[in-house]
């Protein structure tokens, strides 16, 4: 069997809309006002101020397809499932159905809707762990399920219960990690069984559905969101129960075309086939496919990157970017035997906009920026690239050091030294290269460290009352340097904010100093911050500010400051400004082209 995206999509929509389900559009790939990631990861992401409470403009039932990157994953990509790169099919009950439906709807769609063999798919179940209890609930709905399926489902053959590390999500992982006020909740996930992949004994004896042999692949996550961290470490109960479903729209063809290699399916081929043909290589042999499935992945992640704004650079996204060029360029140049051509690259990044055209892409209009930028990125790289590998030569081993020297004169990352150290078969000291780092002040400033993992913020007063500012200081920008401002993000952590805009001119020391003590002002004024719901054009028509780069529905949440602002927002906000107190703009910096930076605090 075989199914397009474009058909798995309409499929999905259908069912849920169905089901009194409202779409969601989904957002970018750089969150605008998320404190706590780099990079849009999963569906909720967007819903996070939801699940903890607030009312969602489309109501209770939602769904919509989410474009994602885990950079975190960057280094599992090269195996038959892995990609950094991925889209989340996801629905939502805010508070409304539960556990049943959600299960009951899920597989019927799995078996009815794609076809499925009921006797592929296995489930699993939280089994609970200290205070958290045992989902036995969800564990009832399945039996009745494969019961009318006639499927037997015995604990342990059909239903596999797995403590907190495999059955529990949240954006942080496992209780433990999640900050207070982070939502979380135990899940369950259902998996498919590809009969002909043999199990392998080197992970373990028994093969089970979280057994990394291959055999079992996970397709989809019922997450019941149902607890928020306290400040004491406890779980109280959300206001709401709700659930959040995710699975992988490449997962699913990968089990609709009963194909173990994600790299094999129609999400992939095109990509895959131009690469055979530009380095005279096939896929079919085996030496060949890590490479060629890094190369896939990481183009295809570079050009959604390009798409959403991102621009390669030293730092946090932009330099996700990077390494993820730099790297696929090496991966290139050990096919050809050569560096690859600019051109070359970018010719295969066109494979990817004419995948997803008219959905992602229109490859006429997109095309010129994101080839421009891929290619000036591998050539500014090709030139260092060749001088380093030189100086890789002349040494005799590498130490985390040199690597880190390397970084420096020749912008290798750390990827790039293993990869070309694996060639001659040496490695890397990472501790060596981290401390090095560390010593010249780069970590905080630099995505390769730490901050992958995403550091949640919680959702502390402090973070409402940046929010707040946040809006203000947006419309003070508007009132001192002109309505050609646009916002281009922004991030909240516990300890300040940060703003970045577009702008034709730099604004001056002064008119700085006047936004600062306009914001001042409004906090001082006591205004109320309060929202409403309303149809999307009747917001426009007020003059709502919104952000060019997402896209809304068709019901919106506006929030307003007293007469001040007026913004499309989820929230949550403090109630009253004078909860904010005092804001003081203490850094301002140009990040790009017409692009400046405020840190407040
Ligand atoms: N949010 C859940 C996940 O990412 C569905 O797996």
């Amino acid at each position: 069997m075989s199914i397009t995206h474009f058909k798995l999509r309409e499929q999905f929509a259908k069912f849920l809309s169905d089901r009194g389900h409202k779409e969601v559009p989904p957002i970018p790939l750089v969150p605008k006002d998320d404190p706590t990631t780099l990079f849009t990861g999963s569906g909720m992401q967007q819903f996070v101020p939801y699940l903890l409470g607030e009312i969602h403009p489309q109501g209770t039932r939602l769904y919509n397809i989410q474009r994602c990157i885990r950079a975190q994953d960057i280094d599992e990509v090269g195996d038959n499932r892995h990609d950094s790169f991925f889209e989340m099919m996801g629905n939502w009950s805010l508070g409304d159905y539960f556990k049943k439906e959600q299960l009951t709807w899920f597989f019927e769609f799995l078996t009815k809707g794609l076809g499925l063999d009921p006797k592929k798919l296995y489930v699993t179940v939280f089994k609970g762990e200290g205070k958290l209890p045992q989902d036995d609930v969800s564990i009832g709905v399945w039996k009745e399920i494969f019961k009318e399926v006639r499927i037997d489902a015995e604990i342990g053959e059909r239903i596999f219960v797995y403590d907190a590390k495999k059955n529990w999500w949240s954006r942080a992982g496992i209780p433990d990690n999640m900050p207070a006020g982070e939502p979380g909740g135990p899940d369950s996930e259902v998996f498919y069984e590809f009969t002909q992949v043999e199990h392998d004994k080197k992970f373990g004896d028994q093969c089970h559905p979280n057994c990394d042999c291959g055999r079992f692949l996970e397709i989809g996550n019922n997450v019941f969101m149902q607890y928020k961290k306290m400040p004491d470490g406890t779980f109280e109960p959300l206001p709401k129960q709700n659930v959040d479903f995710g699975g992988g729209l490449e997962r699913l063809i990968m089990a609709v075309e009963n194909n173990p290699d994600m790299f094999e399916t129609s999400l992939y081929q095109p990509i895959v086939r131009e690469i055979e043909k530009i380095t005279k290589q096939s896929y079919e042999k085996d030496e060949n496919k890590p490479s060629m499935r890094i190369i896939s992945d990481h183009l295809k992640a570079s050009v959604f990157l390009i798409k959403d704004g991102v621009l390669p650079s030293n730092k946090e996204q932009g330099y996700v970017l990077r390494r993820l060029l730099r790297r696929l360029a090496v991966k290139l140049r050990k096919l050809l035997g050569a560096m690859p051509s600019a051109t070359d690259v970018a010719h295969i990044s066109r494979m990817v906009l004419e995948m997803y055209e008219g959905l992602y892409f229109e490859t006429e209009k997109d095309a010129p920026l994101i080839t421009k930028t891929i290619e000036e990125e591998i050539k500014r790289f090709s030139l260092s690239l060749e001088k380093g590998l030189k100086e890789i030569q002349k040494m005799q081993s590498v130490s985390g050091k040199d690597a880190f020297n390397l970084y420096q004169s020749f912008g290798f990352p750390l990827e790039v030294t293993e990869e070309l150290l694996r060639e001659k078969g040496e490695t890397v000291d990472k501790k060596q290269y981290y401390d090095e780092f560390q010593k010249h002040k780069e970590a905080s400033r630099n995505a390769s460290v730490g901050k992958f993992k995403g550091g949640l913020a919680d959702n502390s007063v402090k973070t409402l009352q940046y929010h707040t500012a946040t809006h203000l200081l947006h419309q003070a920008l508007f009132d001192v340097l002109g309505d050609e401002i646009r916002q281009e993000g922004s991030n909240i952590t516990g300890e300040r904010l940060r703003f970045d805009y577009y702008s034709t001119k730099k604004p001056t020391d002064e008119e700085i100093k006047k936004v600062e003590s306009i914001v001042n002002e409004k906090i001082n004024a006591a205004l109320p911050v309060e929202f409403k719901i309303l149809p999307k054009a009747e917001a426009e028509k007020l003059g709502a500010k919104s952000f060019f780069r997402e896209k809304y529905p068709e019901m919106v949440k506006v929030y307003s400051i007293g007469d001040y602002s007026k913004e499309f927002c989820g929230g949550p906000h403090v109630k009253n400004t004078k909860e904010i107190g005092k804001i003081e703009i203490y850094k301002t910096e140009k990040i790009g082209s017409n692009l400046y930076r405020i840190y407040a605090k």
